[in-house]
């Protein structure tokens, strides 16, 4: 099989997003739309992969590391147009021999299979251009078929009334043999109507020297190009559209799947049910037969088979809970492992722990789990019961089968089965209260006469 290589293009300003934020790195579904780029060429399972950075370069670089440390980016200086930009790359693919993808990292849609069909087309033919049949043909550049074969791609600027009318237009995904594209490459000059070097140009220099082009279609939706923030939330509503539908194609039951949100990377397993105004962050699998309920925020966690999360529960990054755990509302919780079956029902925050089986933790427990400089672990055993208000002042430990009375300040470890009680004795005063009502009342009576 050919050795595959994919080259991102991803120096451009992005000036229509009036932004501090490289374009390729504002998100689309709790990703930069690099990382969906970078996403969609992972399925041909490059040998190689090269970001051409510019604006930016070293945030956009640092994004591309952080999804794929093999990743390797390389400077454009200036941006002089695509063909310029792909050129950098060539130092980096230096060695490599095969195909080379080129996508551009402002467009995050192109779906595996698109790709595939490149791949197949590339079989027959030595440039393969993916083009779309454009509702608005607007500014793309024009491909130009007799037949199977591209002859040319024409750039807007550069077309005739008559090429201006063609529909089918570049995409700007494009594959051919490295070796191929970058002798083509050295033969693209810059002028044009834009004085750029355009990576288009390559198909037409290709038909000079003999060798066949063609085009593969695929829907316009996956060609979408993000230039501005109102394209960037249009690609979040096409992102979520998709999401939604596939996750109920899944078996997922979503009672109103317009006010749910995914991210790139959320899992979730079969008749679990998410009911309305959920949010899921980035890294979240949700297990078979679970319930998430109104209301909930979830990122960076894993809730296992059975469990129940909900109404208003925040589970946040390294929150792993096992079967049948329940999570309640106003609950938040971090870094910890809740075993099977443990329950935490209200108001509480549960961070840096480890809480056992079955384990009860009552209303407004809380994890104090910060002293200001560093964070400490609170361990709860099995078949545990918390007092309501329980305050945990990590480091502390709670053995199995050990309760702690409501209220409580626990500072020092309970042993399994012992009771702790760390709160003040309660004093009753009889009689006390009446006395202190009929003082308080008559001064407001004096005060109010005084006012007259
Ligand atoms: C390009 C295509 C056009 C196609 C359209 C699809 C060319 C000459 N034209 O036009 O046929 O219909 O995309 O959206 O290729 N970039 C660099 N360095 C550069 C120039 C661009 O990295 O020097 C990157 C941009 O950041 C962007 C992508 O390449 O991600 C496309 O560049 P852009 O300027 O948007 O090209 P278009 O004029 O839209
Ligand atoms: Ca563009």
């Amino acid at each position: 099989m050919t050795e595959k290589a994919l080259v991102i293009l991803a120096a451009g300003k992005g000036t229509r997003m009036n932004s501090d934020l490289p374009k390729v790195l504002h998100p689309v579904a709790g990703a930069p739309l690099l990382v969906h780029a970078m996403k969609s060429g992972a399925m041909l399972e490059p040998a190689r992969t090269v970001i051409v950075t510019g604006h930016g370069a070293a945030a956009v670089a640092q994004a591309a590391s952080d999804w794929d440390e093999e990743a390797v980016s390389v400077l454009q200086e200036e941006q002089l147009g695509t063909a310029h930009a792909v050129a950098q790359a060539r130092p980096a693919l230096e060695g490599f021999e095969g195909d080379v993808f080129v996508l551009y990292g402002d467009t995050p849609f192109i779906r595996p299979e698109t790709l595939e069909a490149m791949a197949e087309a590339r079989l027959r033919h030595d440039v393969v251009v993916l083009g779309f049949e454009a509702a608005d043909p607007g500014r793309y550049g024009r491909l130009l078929m007799q037949g199977e074969v591209l002859e040319k791609i024409v750039e807007f600027k550069d077309a005739s009334e008559e090429e201006r009318a063609i529909t089918l237009c570049n995409s700007g995904v494009i594959a051919t043999d490295a070796r191929v594209l970058f002798d083509l490459i050295d033969a693209v000059g810059c002028e044009n109507a834009a004085g750029e070097y355009y990576l288009t140009d390559v198909v037409g220099l290709a038909r000079d020297r003999g060798l066949s082009a063609t085009a593969v279609a695929c829907p316009e939706e996956e060609t979408m190009g993000i230039n501005s923030r109102a394209e960037l939330a249009q690609a979040e509503a096409a992102f979520q559209t998709r999401a939604r539908a596939q996750a109920m194609e899944d078996g997922v039951t979503l009672t109103a799947p317009e006010t749910v949100f995914f991210a790139h990377d959320t899992v979730v397993g079969r008749d679990t049910v998410i009911e309305p105004n959920v949010v899921f962050g980035p890294d979240v699998t949700v297990e078979s037969e679970a319930h998430i309920r109104a209301f909930s925020h979830l990122e960076g966690c894993h809730v296992s088979r059975g469990g129940v999360i909900g109404p208003y529960a925040r589970l946040r990054p390294g929150a792993e809970l096992a079967e049948d755990v329940k999570v309640g509302n106003f609950v938040e919780i971090k870094a910890a492992r809740i075993d099977r079956g443990a329950k935490v029902n209200h108001l509480s925050y549960i961070g840096d722990a480890e809480i056992g089986e079955e384990t009860n933790v009552g209303a407004g427990t809380i994890t104090c789990n910060y002293d200001g400089v560093f964070k400490h672990q609170t361990r709860i055993g099995a078949r545990a019961f918390i007092g309501s208000n329980t305050m945990l002042v990590a480091p502390v430990s709670v053995g199995d089968d050990a309760m702690t009375g409501s209220g409580s300040v626990i500072t020092q470890d309970v042993e399994p089965g012992a009771l702790a009680l760390g709160r003040a004795k309660q004093v009753n005063k009889p009689g006390f209260a009446r006395k202190l009502f009929e003082m308080l009342k008559a001064r407001k009576a004096k005060a109010a006469k005084e006012a007259q």
